[in-house]
């Protein structure tokens, strides 16, 4: 059983809430956050019936105003923080039918306030969370920040011919994801001296809403990268796949 303190971003459904629920069974407390505040509410009600250490606090990554008061809440009631999952995010904030699906979004013809959209939420939302949040970590005898990230965000796999995610350049959400993984570099070497530990992980292709349910894997085990990198004794720097092999990045 484990005593840490995880905050989790986007945990109201999708692989958020899955690891929200596994690091619960493994003794966590888990600050889950959201934009939907009536069903944070009523997960974490029913999660708290199991587990009465689940806790929800309302978070919108798009609001960066917002932020200051998460922080003010997490001090007063925990005094630190030990494991941020920065895990919300979005492929697109416009409907399918507006943006013409996946095969117009290139990088000649997506929209680009569609894609300053997507940086509010998967990448500044991100950032600024984790630079409000850091103070709170800097408490923790471990702290670690877990980025979700994805395969789609390579380099390497974008300018390899061979690579299974070579063909899918879907400009908005792929550069959102090598912008986390850049953030998880800069991160990580400016914190190589502290007791936090910076990560990218992807969780594979999985069947949430956001993977739609042609993907390979189901919830659970995409989630547990993030309950792994949160708890176990891992490698101290990279990006991971959910079976916790390096990605180029
Ligand atoms: N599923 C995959 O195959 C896959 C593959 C690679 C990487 N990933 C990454 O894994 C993470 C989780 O993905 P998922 O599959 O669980 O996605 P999902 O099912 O679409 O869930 C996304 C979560 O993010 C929240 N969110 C989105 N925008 C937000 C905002 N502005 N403020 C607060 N919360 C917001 C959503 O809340 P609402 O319910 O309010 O919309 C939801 O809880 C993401 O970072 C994703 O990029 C997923």
């Amino acid at each position: 059983m484990t005593e840490k303190i995880v905050l989790i971003t986007g945990a109201t459904r999708g692989l958020g809430l899955e690891a929200a629920m596994q690091l619960l069974q493994q003794g966590a407390t888990v600050i889950l956050t959201g934009r939907d505040i009536s069903k944070g509410n009523e997960i974490t009600a029913k999660l708290q019936q199991n587990y009465p250490q689940a806790d929800f606090m309302p978070l919108v990554m798009s609001e960066p105003a917002g932020m200051g008061t998460i922080y003010e809440q997490v001090k007063a009631k925990y005094g630190r923080l030990d494991v941020l999952i920065n895990n919300a995010a979005v492929t697109s904030t416009r409907s399918s039918t507006e943006t013409g699906e996946r095969a117009t979004n290139t990088i000649l013809s997506m929209d680009i306030a569609d894609v300053k959209s997507i940086f509010e939420t998967n990448v500044w939302g991100l950032l600024q969370l984790t630079r409000t949040l850091l103070p709170l970590l800097q408490e923790s005898p471990a702290g670690r920040i877990i980025n979700m990230s994805s395969e789609l965000g390579s380099m390497h796999y974008q300018s390899d011919l061979t690579s299974p995610v070579y063909h899918v350049k879907r400009f908005g959400y792929n550069s959102s994801k090598t912008m986390v993984n850049l953030i998880t570099i800069y991160l990580r070497e400016l914190l190589v001296n502290t007791a936090i530990s910076v990560f990218a992980v992807s969780p594979g292709w999985v069947k949430t809403g956001m993977g739609t349910a042609a993907a390979c894997l189901e919830v659970p085990e995409g989630a547990n990268i993030m309950v792994r990198a949160a708890l176990e004794d891992v490698p101290e720097n990279g990006f991971f796949t959910h079976d916790w092999q390096a990605i180029p990045w």
